[in-house]
């Protein structure tokens, strides 16, 4: 494997085995603001009392060019959100690497493991990695790309993909990161919306047991995106791939000759730092904006708190970079901390499903933040896998991207916290930048199933179907959050319409997040799920009507409805109910040969993730007199639960709620 060929030499052997051991001693050092129940009381009343000055003195201690004239400028409208900072100018980059040069330059900020265990992992220092970080900056500079240009990497989770989203920020480009395992297709539905013109790649890529030729991908996608100059490649498994001549170069011969400084360029507070995909209800998925210096504020923030980071920590997220975890907690909350993130190749069951574990006790993991989908696949696994590793060095863990059933929070408590390390169960979206409502981890209160208490700086509400808000305890509602926090969403990629009526519209003065939550006894938030036509299968979100039009490009189906339903392992399952042509699905052998074929064409229009796990023939889907499909007696069909489908007296041929029940998988 030649992973990262700029970085083949600063292996292990450069830099010393024990992590801590390395970090000489900060000036700064890491360290959350709150250490206790009574400062996150005070702490959050300030937040709300006087945000401006409590977001300014946070604020204080980065690299500005220049100051802010105005901490936060306005308010959530129907038109929109607030500004943060104004009139600052910053790089973070400059935050995340050249600042700590000084106190923790050898110590490391990225430690590799790849996908095989018997690979050698690899670990860059801050110094290094500034420097990596330099270098790919002044390659894609020398290639033509400039500030405000956008730039999609797809690429597997290897140190070059966290060089190469820095070297974008160091040079003001924005990127936008298509996770990996998007098929062609939604790469070229996102490389043209974002119009971008780079793409950074790799020759291939390892998932467990599996490679896949990653740029073989990249080049079918191409083949719709005009708007797309050159793509970067970097050798990874070393495969041999086509190069399309004058647009394809190697990232290895381009380096030769880059230097390793990079001056980096001056960005406004408000300059759009990075664009990701993410699925809404409706139509396809929209280029959610995050601004820099907000998100700069908020990921640095929320991950010091949360985690209650030390100087000492090794902390693992294991989500992908493709996703908006993987982009806050991952790389910027912990570079912009100074912390030492840990970055994994593979997946939680290859080789086998004590591989997390095995990391863990092989890095002296302190902080470990994985997905309830993740928790779950490996309880299903024999106790062993677990009970074979010491975990001693774990300190606290974190769960996100969907509600933890309190099954699965039993189980990562005891068996992978030994019942001594607090669980943070962190509620947040794409949307929001950051973590929103959370434990702070061994301060506030952390109660199976349930988030917790908001942050500082987030001020949820519960509110009715029409708008009121839900006052005291013990309630349930549309969760909804009053004032803006330094990183909610700026705007979505190119259509700002979209980003008002999904978030700002929905209720005026209000950010709408979409989500359903409970309110305990103690004031402490449960998430229980989408109100929206948004489902959430393994922590990857989707749009139901996106996997519809999925469905109805394949030539035998009519039409389709896609609803979820509770799935063991991945939360929620995908149950597709589609009308065929007549004729196609006559014998059960055609049946069979169609149900294939939609699975292949949903995995072609947006790849594996998307696969259904159900697919029910059917001859009528239940519609009211007027045309629209009645989803409410769809879902609990595929929740099993018949005997209280409600009123079905206004549809418009009630046979066919018989028929689908009769027919259910
Ligand atoms: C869900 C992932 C319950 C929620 C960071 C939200 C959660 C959507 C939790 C956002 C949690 C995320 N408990 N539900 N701790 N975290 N969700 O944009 O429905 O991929 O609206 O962001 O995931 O998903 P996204």
């Amino acid at each position: 494997m030649l992973s990262t060929p700029s970085l083949r030499t600063s292996e292990a052997a450069t830099t010393p085995t024990n992590p801590a051991s390395s970090i000489m001693p900060a000036t700064v050092p890491i360290h959350p603001r709150i250490r206790t129940l009574e400062d996150y009381h005070t702490a959050y009343r300030r937040s709300v009392e006087e945000p401006d000055a409590y977001w300014a003195e946070l604020a204080e201690p980065f690299t500005w060019r220049k100051k802010w004239t105005q901490v936060r400028g306005g308010q959530f409208s129907p038109e929109g959100t607030a500004t943060w900072f104004e009139g600052a100018k910053l790089n973070i980059t400059e935050n995340c690497l050249d600042r700590h040069l000084a106190t923790r330059g050898n110590k490391l900020a990225i430690i590799w493991e790849p996908n095989d265990p018997k690979e050698r992992h690899l670990r860059l220092t801050y110094r290094e990695l500034h420097q990596e970080v330099c270098k790919f900056a002044n390659v894609l500079h020398n290639l033509g790309v400039e500030k405000g240009d956008r730039v999609c990497l797809y690429m597997p989770m290897i140190p070059s993909l966290a060089i190469a989203v820095l070297a974008c920020a160091r040079i003001g480009a924005i990127h936008s990161v298509i996770f990996a395992g998007f098929s062609a297709t939604a790469i070229a539905d996102r490389v043209n919306d974002a119009q971008a013109t780079f793409v950074v790649t790799t020759d291939g890529l390892n998932r467990g047991a599996k490679q896949i030729p990653v740029k073989r991908v990249v080049d079918e996608a191409l083949e719709h995106c005009p708007s797309v100059r050159k793509v970067l490649v970097i050798e990874h498994l070393g495969w041999p791939v086509n190069m399309h001549e004058g647009r394809d170069v190697w990232y290895h011969e381009e380096a030769k000759d880059a230097g390793k400084s990079c001056p980096a360029e001056e960005m406004d507070a408000e300059d759009p730092l990075f664009i990701l995909y993410t699925s809404g209800s409706t139509g396809k998925p929209k280029g959610v904006v995050h601004s820099t210096a907000g998100y700069m504020v908020w990921t640095d923030y929320t991950f010091r708190n949360v985690f209650q980071v030390e100087e000492n920590d090794v902390y693992w997220c294991t989500a992908d970079i493709g996703w908006v975890t993987g982009h806050s907690y991952l790389l910027y909350g912990p570079l912009l901390a100074g912390a030492t993130t840990l970055m994994f190749e593979g997946v939680p069951t290859y080789p086998d499903a004590g591989r997390f574990w095995q990391v863990c006790d092989k890095h002296s993991v302190s902080v470990f933040y994985t997905a309830p989908t993740a928790i779950r696949s490996l309880m299903a696994a024999p106790l062993d896998n677990v009970l074979s590793y010491s975990l001693d060095s774990l300190r606290v863990l974190g769960s996100v991207g969907e509600p933890i059933n309190d099954e699965a929070w039993y189980w990562y408590f005891q068996h992978v916290g030994k019942e001594r390390c607090p669980v943070v169960d962190t509620w947040w979206q794409t949307e929001t930048g950051g973590i929103m409502i959370s434990a702070l981890a061994g301060i506030t209160p952390s109660k199976p199933a349930h988030a917790g208490l908001p942050l500082p700086g987030v001020q949820p509400v519960l509110l009715t179907q029409e708008g009121q808000e839900i006052e005291g305890n013990d309630q349930e509602g549309y969760l909804a959050i009053k004032a803006p926090w330094p990183g909610v969403i700026r705007t979505t990629y190119g259509d700002h319409e979209r980003a008002r009526q999904t978030y700002f519209q929905p209720y005026p003065g209000y950010y709408f997040t979409g989500d359903g939550a409970r309110r305990d006894e103690n004031g402490l938030y449960r998430i229980i799920g989408r109100v929206d036509d948004v489902i959430n299968v393994s922590g990857h979100r989707f749009g139901t009507a996106e996997i519809e039009n999925a469905i109805n490009q394949n030539p035998h189906v009519v039409e389709s409805a896609v609803v979820g339903y509770p799935h063991d392992v991945k939360g929620q399952g995908i149950y597709a109910y589609v009308i065929c042509r007549t004729g196609d699905v006559d014998t059960e052998a055609d049946r069979h040969h169609v149900e294939a074929s939609i699975i292949e064409t949903v995995v072609a229009e947006i790849g594996k993730i998307a696969r259904p796990d159900k697919i029910q023939i059917v001859s009528g889907l239940p519609k009211t007199r007027s045309g629209k499909i009645m989803r409410r007696i769809l879902r609990k069909v595929a929740e099993g639960e018949t005997s209280s489908l409600g009123d079905t007296t206004t549809l418009l041929d009630p046979a066919v709620v018989d028929e689908i029940i009769s027919g259910k998988k």
